[in-house]
């Protein structure tokens, strides 16, 4: 069982950036990555469809053999990990935004959130911040249409410049000092943004605690590869492999799925 392979979904290729923390925490792992880029974005779709969708991922991985599921989506997280954890007897770890550090230290007790429609929308999201706002005023937007520029090779372009703008200027207005991306596609926006944010505004995100705790409930339920080869991943997209591949640099292979 150790040297199966732990899966990790998302609605396209933002969970990468999730990946790429595991693998450097944990680089003797086998791992199995699944882009449902078909269907992103789920930010915009209910409830109902982005738990259909996170079973169809679950199973596929679970027929692969995987011994550990890492939600590697907020949207898919703050939608649908509790009915996964109580249908399916594997562990699951799941990716929720960074709110309780920014509201922690903020010293303005403003901070922003850039998540999807889906994550906002959520109760689980909604408890959570309102269990660790810690009284910071949380000013909350929703990043429509930076997912589908990413996902369609759009990243580092002027019309991702106009959305960040758009969104980011009444927070900066506000007085942020804290920025929680809560949406595993942003990371790779931090280049962009470490351009536009003034200096004073931290960027925080949960993917090296999300790394983090994975180790630790693969070494609870005693699942840690123990081999000494070095892991390797498998990238399935069902949309466009170069996007990925664009991503991840040339080491990695990603393959298309029909799925
Ligand atoms: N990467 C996802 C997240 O963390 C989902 C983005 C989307 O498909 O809308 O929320």
């Amino acid at each position: 069982m150790n040297t199966q392979p732990i899966g990790i979904f998302d609605s396209g290729v933002g969970g990468t950036s999730i990946w790429k923390e595991i693998q450097t925490l944990l680089p003797y792992e086998n791992m199995i990555y699944l882009a449902d880029s078909i269907n992103a974005p789920y930010g915009p779709k209910g409830k109902e469809a982005i738990m259909d969708l996170s079973i169809k991922n679950t199973e596929y991985l679970i027929n692969k053999g995987c011994k550990l599921i890492v939600v590697a989506c907020n949207t898919a997280t703050t939608n649908a990990i509790d009915y996964l954890r109580s249908k399916y007897d594997l562990p699951f770890i799941g990716i929720e935004p960074a709110i309780k550090p920014a509201a922690l230290q903020s010293k303005t007790h403003t901070i922003g959130i850039l998540a999807t429609k889906g994550t906002l929308s959520s109760e689980l999201f909604h408890k959570t911040s309102h269990l660790f706002a810690n009284n910071a005023n949380i000013l909350e937007q929703e990043g429509h249409g930076i997912v589908e520029l990413i996902e369609s090779g759009k990243l580092y372009t002027d019309e991702m410049k106009a959305l960040l703008k758009i969104y980011l200027n009444p927070m900066i207005e506000a007085g942020i000092d804290y920025l929680v991306l809560g949406c595993t596609h942003y990371p790779y926006l931090i280049p962009l943004l470490i351009e536009f944010l003034p200096e004073h505004i931290k960027i925080i995100d949960s993917g090296e605690a999300v790394a983090r705790q994975t180790k630790a409930v693969l070494e609870h339920h005693n699942l840690l590869n123990e081999s000494s080869i070095l892991g390797k991943t498998d990238f399935f997209t069902n949309r466009k492999p170069e996007v990925m591949a664009s991503l991840l640099g040339e080491s990695q292979k990603v393959s298309y799925l029909d799925f």
